[in-house]
């Protein structure tokens, strides 16, 4: 299978939802929570001091500091603001109760996985471990210095993300392979966000044989290494490392489900996308991204100072929006979009695959319409004009948020140019990315009292033809909402 022949038929078509309805079994509905059983498990203090850098400081590059002085708060910090649970909410009708987390993910199915493997770190043993978010726990996969396939990373913290496919498919089928890819990028950029705000650089490979990383690791089968992200940094605590013997523990994997089902078309188009180990060579330098201008210059951005450890986790998804006349300034606006373009840490991300069209529903001082957003100019290039809030939320799947939103916007992937550089496995890249440009666009929408939502749901080639985007030019890969949130009665803090 290749990336067209999976994108093409994992497409929504008016009709095509209708045709085949979600059924879920939710006698099955897999385990959110992945353990290693039979391991180790190592404490992560609880309450780490929250990061106090203003949020804007972090979107725009300023690193933060930490207090931390040994390992276990360290990454205790780390990990309770990029990935931990952070809310709640309850069914009323049912009293059932589920977890929400500082991660955002498509349906709340969480199919993202995190690994670390540490060297050096003060008083916490070399290693690799599993993070377990239901109990701010590390899972000791092994001990003793360990190298992480890629040659030669000397980075103390290296963080491995895994996706669990069947977790998400068992809701979205074959389409699931898209929301996975979406929900690393969110997770990727999360963790760097957190890495930075605590004073450390992070970065991303997503370029690494995928068969060696998952031996290496012993994930268990259902789990496919997306992501490796490197953090270094003066404030990591670090001594000397310890030269031991490797032990490795490695744990059994539970089971999610009575019953995993099989999407051959997932797993077509994982293999399609993955590198071998014998034949991974480099990573070309891709054609550069589309350069344009508009005739609306975006005002300087003015941000607020609330700090990040504060917005971190209290960001949410909105379950819709207040429509009626509230709209945002054009200020708040310009500094929305400028949290999207900083450049992205990542071997992927030397070059833009993502371009950002929006609807404009009420911001003041724009009328509405359909603008294409120039990052490197701070312009809007006014595409079309009217009211688009009818358009947009049956673009999205007759989903009302997205009519409701101040703004929404399509994230248009340069499929083809990424396909071009890096063939079956430039897919992978141009969902990352649009998860990572979604992650800065929830916690710039939050600092600014307003609520995001990522919309993974619309009807593709209705999308494409409404903004007039040729297969060269692009597809929609994501679509996102901002605006004054509802109040949601499930949300408990
Ligand atoms: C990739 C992705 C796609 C999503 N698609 C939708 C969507 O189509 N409609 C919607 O209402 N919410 C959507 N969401 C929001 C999730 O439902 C939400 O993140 C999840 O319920 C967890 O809630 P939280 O974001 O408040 O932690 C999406 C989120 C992600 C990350």
């Amino acid at each position: 299978m290749t990336w067209p022949e999976y994108h093409d038929s994992t497409k929504h078509s008016v009709g095509s939802p209708g045709r085949s309805p979600y059924v879920l079994d939710w006698a099955n509905m897999p385990d959110p929570f992945r353990h290693y059983e039979g391991v180790p498990v190592l404490d992560l203090p609880a309450d780490p001091a929250a990061p106090q850098i203003p949020v804007f400081e972090v979107l725009n590059g300023t690193l933060g500091s930490t207090s931390a002085d040994n390992g276990p708060t360290f990454l205790s910090q780390l990990l309770f603001y990029s990935s931990a649970i952070s809310a709640s909410k309850r069914v009323q009708s049912t009293g059932y109760r589920y977890a929400l987390r500082v991660n955002p993910s498509s349906g709340n199915l969480h199919p993202t996985e995190f690994h670390f493997r540490t060297r050096g770190l003060k008083a916490w043993p070399d290693g690799l471990y599993h993070y377990r978010p239901s109990a701010h726990m590390a899972e000791q996969r092994a001990v003793g210095d360990l190298e992480i396939g890629l040659a030669g990373t000397s980075a103390p913290i290296v963080f491995v993300v895994t996706s669990i496919l069947w977790r998400e498919a068992w809701k979205y089928g074959d389409r699931a392979y898209r929301y996975c890819l979406l929900d690393a990028g969110h997770a990727w950029q999360a963790l760097s966000l957190a890495a930075r705000a605590v004073g450390c650089h992070s970065f991303a490979t997503a370029h690494f044989p995928d068969g060696e990383i998952a031996r290496f690791c012993r994930f268990a089968e259902d789990e496919w290494p997306m992501l490796v992200v490197e953090l270094r940094g003066a404030s990591i605590p670090v001594s000397e490392p310890a030269s031991r013997e490797t032990v490795w523990y490695g744990g059994r994997a539970n089971r999610l489900s009575e019953e995993i089902m099989t999407y051959p078309a997932i797993d077509e188009i994982h293999n399609a996308t993955k590198l071998s180990d014998q034949a991974c060579p480099g990573l070309s330098a891709s054609e550069p991204a589309p350069n344009g201008s508009g005739e609306i210059i975006l005002p300087v951005p003015v941000s607020p100072r609330h700090s990040f450890g504060e917005i971190a986790r209290a960001r949410r998804s909105a379950l819709d929006f207040q429509g009626g006349m509230q709209s945002i300034s054009l200020t708040q606006l310009s500094c929305i979009l400028a949290a999207t373009a900083r450049p992205l840490p990542a071997d992927f991300a030397r070059v833009r695959f993502i371009q950002l069209y929006l609807y404009i529903h009420r911001v003041y001082g724009l009328q509405p319409g359909v603008c294409r957003y120039w990052p490197e100019h701070d312009q809007l290039e006014r595409i079309s004009s009217g009211d688009q809030r009818v358009a947009a939320a049956g673009l999205s799947l007759g989903q009302n948020l997205a009519g409701n939103a101040c703004v929404a916007f399509s994230m248009i992937g340069d499929l083809d140019r990424a396909a071009r550089t890096h063939g079956n496995r430039g897919y992978r890249y141009v969902h990352f990315e649009a998860g990572a440009i979604g992650q800065r666009l929830y916690l710039a929408a939050e600092a600014l009292g307003l609520r995001a939502t990522g919309i993974g749901a619309f009807y593709d080639d209705a999308v494409n033809s409404y903004l007039n985007v040729t297969p060269a030019q692009g597809q929609v890969v994501y679509h996102f909402a901002i605006g004054h949130p509802v109040r949601d009665p499930r949300l408990e803090a």
